[in-house]
């Protein structure tokens, strides 16, 4: 099937992907590439380690070049290795007994003091104070590395390293034993892969071969997730306060796998491998495959995530920055809690005042000096008339733009890069205009020169403006950080990825939605808040946004919840977080998408927006084992051998004709999405959920409600769940019934998904669960 990669021009995180769009996707040098190679443990002689076995398998193969080496040997996330090898070796590979699937190592790309304020954090109830901030809890965070020197990463209240931390701080010149302390316990950084794709050592001057961050992004993640609490933050006048990450007291890991030209699979791999040997219990991931997810079996992170769950660890990650675009998250296997992002209820407005007085809302967070005395207006043109309508560098014609506010379109560059190339040409301002494509979506940048971004609308009638007056003018008015219930929040972010699931229709992506818009947290010293090497400030803090940015506060939030709750299995904890999840915005109303202005879906949103207070007494869970998820494998047609590559213990003896579960839709999960054919219309489908008792009263009775479009009857047996044991299971079935099939014009303008939902009561507890309706399995690639 031919598959189109989504476009990536609304890519929040910018700098890695700009940079990443210009790297091939597999790597080649003198036809040699790296790759990833999974072995079935069962198949070792038994007089051989497995780095013996691997190099005697390497040495049987013809036409061995010198340059053949095994870069990683895995053990836990997966069982195998990674080497340098020709096409001619792998198909020799691919016959030798005991191999069990060889894949390209590729790239991939990286995908906030007011955020606990929002989700309702506080120190005097709920689950801060009932989880400890997470003391003793580790985090790993996968990333750009770490910049140890940041107040975030220094709490002088910690208790000692938990006793089960096995892992290491990797020092060098870049990175003295003093980086790390009780706060930031392990470092190690992970870059074979990637010099192998680049052919030729990395030049360590301009990236560091150590932990240390020299991006910002891992900084800014890792502070997110487990960032200690710092006074007086703040991007220089914006969002000044107290910064707190979410797990406050709980322990950072950071284990550097991305680089100036992407995070190679088999580098994320063995970050993976030792982060689960190293004893941590959350791994967060704020990176993601490029285009459309892969089939779980070709995708490293999900291969390596499975490897995690079996040692009960819970991995969060981002659902990718692709959106608005059906089909676009990733990171989307039923075992990851996939995570899009939304606002927050703080804003940098900066308006826009024309010559003619209209007034339109902008944001930025340009911290410089002011355009002039307000009410000065400057000379306003359209990039479009001065050689380059996205303003990239070095297409601007100075003579035209000198002295002027330029409007810029947004899409294709980098946001910041429109402003640096204006401010290279001459020009004196920058207004940043959305197109259909970014829609409403304001995302305050810290511009270098002044700037703000406004919306298609308002973009649309300065653009008339322009061409309709004889000497058009304009200027910025900066106004600061605003909180409040104006505009309502959360709204999930045009660019945050959506489902439907591109792999598994039966699975509803992405999980949840948490803040990812204008997030205040660490930043590196060596760039630049804008990554721009023209940008010569330096900051403690940076507001950026991504669903990088959600991935890492539900981390935090995860961490929180396993501090609370030490036995839940990742699957428990991940339905706490949804079930949860809220669904009314600040205003009263349904959560809206930036993209539409519209209504979101669970298709958007998924559960909705983690609230962490309530997941600390969720009442019921829907729990997953690893055999459960085995028996997901087999009923989406994956044989023993595929599964193999999933399963740890080097038991290959799994039986698919011996599992049970009916239909991928069947997994426990605690949501719902609901495939009906379209055969004459009429179709039922039948699920089977467990859910576990983990309230307080062990003899509670639920009662279910549900909702949804006139189109679908939906009933549950039993409709009553009375409980009367301490973590007792009780199962139910839910029937759905397409009664009125979508109509022709429906079907064609793919509005034929429709939404419900089911909520078990208890009068205390409510456990809610969404459910998709879709018609068309269109676009879903088989394996
Ligand atoms: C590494 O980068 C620095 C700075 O850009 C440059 O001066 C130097 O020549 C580079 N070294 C190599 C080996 O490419
Ligand atoms: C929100 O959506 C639900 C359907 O999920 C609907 O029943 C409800 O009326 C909507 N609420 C508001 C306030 O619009
Ligand atoms: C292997 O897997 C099967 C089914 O998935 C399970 O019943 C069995 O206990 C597993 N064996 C080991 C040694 O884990
Ligand atoms: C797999 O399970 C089926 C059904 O239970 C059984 O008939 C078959 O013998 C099993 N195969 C193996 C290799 O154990
Ligand atoms: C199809 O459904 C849409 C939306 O529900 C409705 O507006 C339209 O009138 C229907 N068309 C026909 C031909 O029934």
């Amino acid at each position: 099937m031919a598959i189109s990669v989504p476009s990536m021009i609304n890519s929040v995180f910018l700098f890695l992907c700009v940079v990443l769009t210009t790297i091939s996707p597999t790597l080649s040098f003198h036809g040699v590439q790296t790759f990833i190679v999974h072995v079935s443990k069962s198949q070792r002689p038994p007089y051989l380690t497995s780095h013996h076995w691997y190099s005697s398998i390497l040495r049987s193969l013809p036409q061995s070049p010198p340059s053949t080496r095994i870069l990683y040997v895995y053990d836990h996330a997966i069982t195998g290795f990674s080497a340098h090898l020709t096409q001619s070796q792998v198909a020799e590979l691919q016959r030798i007994p005991g191999v069990l699937s060889i894949l390209p190592d590729r790239p991939h790309q990286l995908h906030t003091t007011r955020t606990p304020h929002f989700l309702g954090l506080a120190d005097t109830f709920g689950l801060w104070p009932n989880s400890d901030y997470a003391d003793d809890v580790i985090i790993g965070v996968l990333d750009t590395g770490i910049w140890p020197e940041r107040r975030s990463f220094y709490d002088s209240d910690l208790s000692e390293i938990p006793s089960g931390w096995k892992g290491t701080c990797e020092t060098g010149p870049d990175f003295p034993a003093s980086s790390c302390n009780g706060k930031i316990i392990g470092a190690r950084a992970f870059y074979r892969g990637y010099e192998a794709a680049l052919g030729r050592p990395m030049n360590d001057t301009v990236e560091s071969k150590s932990p240390r961050d020299t991006e910002g992004h891992g900084t800014h993640t890792a502070s997110t997730a487990a960032g200690a609490a710092v006074r007086e933050a703040g991007f220089y006048k914006f969002a000044v306060g107290e910064a707190r990450g979410m797990a406050t007291r709980a322990r950072i890991a950071a284990y550097k796998v991305c680089w100036k030209l992407g995070c190679f699979d088999s580098d994320i791999l063995a970050a993976m491998d030792h982060a689960i040997a190293d004893g941590v219990h959350i791994i967060s991931l704020s990176v993601g495959a490029t285009g459309y997810a892969p089939p779980y079996y070709h995708d490293s992170i999900a291969i390596g995530a499975f490897g995690a769950i079996q040692k009960g660890v819970l991995v969060s990650c981002s659902a990718g920055n692709s959106g608005p675009e059906p089909y676009t998250a990733v990171n989307i296997a039923p075992w990851i809690i996939t995570v899009g992002a939304s606002t927050i209820d703080r804003e940098f407005p900066a308006d826009v005042v024309l010559g003619d007085g209209r007034v339109f809302n902008g944001v930025s967070l340009y911290s410089g000096d002011p355009l002039g005395d307000s009410g000065h207006l400057l000379p306003l043109v359209y990039a479009a008339d001065c050689g380059s309508r996205l303003c990239y560098p070095g297409k601007l014609d100075p003579t035209k733009v000198a002295g002027k506010i330029v409007v810029c379109d947004r899409g294709g560059n980098a946001r910041v890069e429109k402003g640096s190339a204006i401010k290279i040409s001459g020009g004196a301002g920058m207004i940043m205009a959305n197109t259909a494509e970014s829609g409403e979506e304001l995302i305050a940048d810290s511009h270098l020169l002044p700037a703000t971004m406004v919306g298609q609308t308002s973009g649309d009638k300065i653009r008339d403006y322009i061409r309709s007056d004889p000497s058009p003018t304009a200027t910025i008015v900066f106004r600061g950080t605003v909180i409040g219930a104006s505009p309502s929040a959360p709204k999930v972010a045009s660019f945050s990825s959506r489902g439907p699931n591109y792999q598994t229709a039966e699975i509803l992506k992405p999980d949840v939605i948490a803040p990812g818009v204008n997030i205040l947290a660490g930043w590196t010293g060596y760039n630049g808040p804008t990554d721009l090497d023209i940008d010569p400030r330096r900051v403690e803090f940076n507001i950026i946004s991504g669903t990088s940015m959600a991935c890492p506060h539900v981390s935090g939030l995860a961490a929180l919840l396993r501090k609370a709750y030490p036995k839940w299995t990742p699957a428990a904890l991940k339905s706490a977080l949804m079930t949860t999840a809220y669904n009314l915005d600040n205003g009263g109303k349904n959560i809206s998408d930036l993209a539409t202005g519209k209504e979101s879906t669970p298709f958007v949103h998924g559960a909705g927006h983690v609230d962490p207070n309530r997941a600390l007494d969720p009442g019921l869970v829907y729990d997953i084992s690893v055999n459960d998820y085995v028996e997901f494998l087999c009923s989406i047609g994956y044989d023993e051998k595929m599964i193999a590559l999933f399963i740890r213990d080097g038991n290959t003896s799994v039986n698919c004709s011996a599992q049970s579960l009916p239909s991928p839709g069947d997994l426990n999960y605690p949501s719902f999405s609901v495939v009906f054919k379209l055969n004459g219309g009429k179709d039922v489908v039948k699920y089977r959920r467990v859910v576990t008792n983990v309230g307080d009263s062990v003899d509670a009775v639920y009662e279910a409600k549900v909702w949804g479009p006139d189109s679908v009857e939906i009933s549950v047996s039993p409709s009553k769940l009375v409980f009367s044991g301490e973590e007792e299971r009780q199962s139910y079935e839910i029937t759905f019934k397409s009664v009125v099939p979508p109509n022709e014009t429906e079907e064609r303008t793919a509005s034929a998904s429709k939404f419900g939902w089911i909520e078990w009561s208890d009068g205390s507890h409510r456990v809610r669960s969404p459910i998709a309706f879709w018609w068309q399995p269109k676009l879903v690639s088989s394996i």
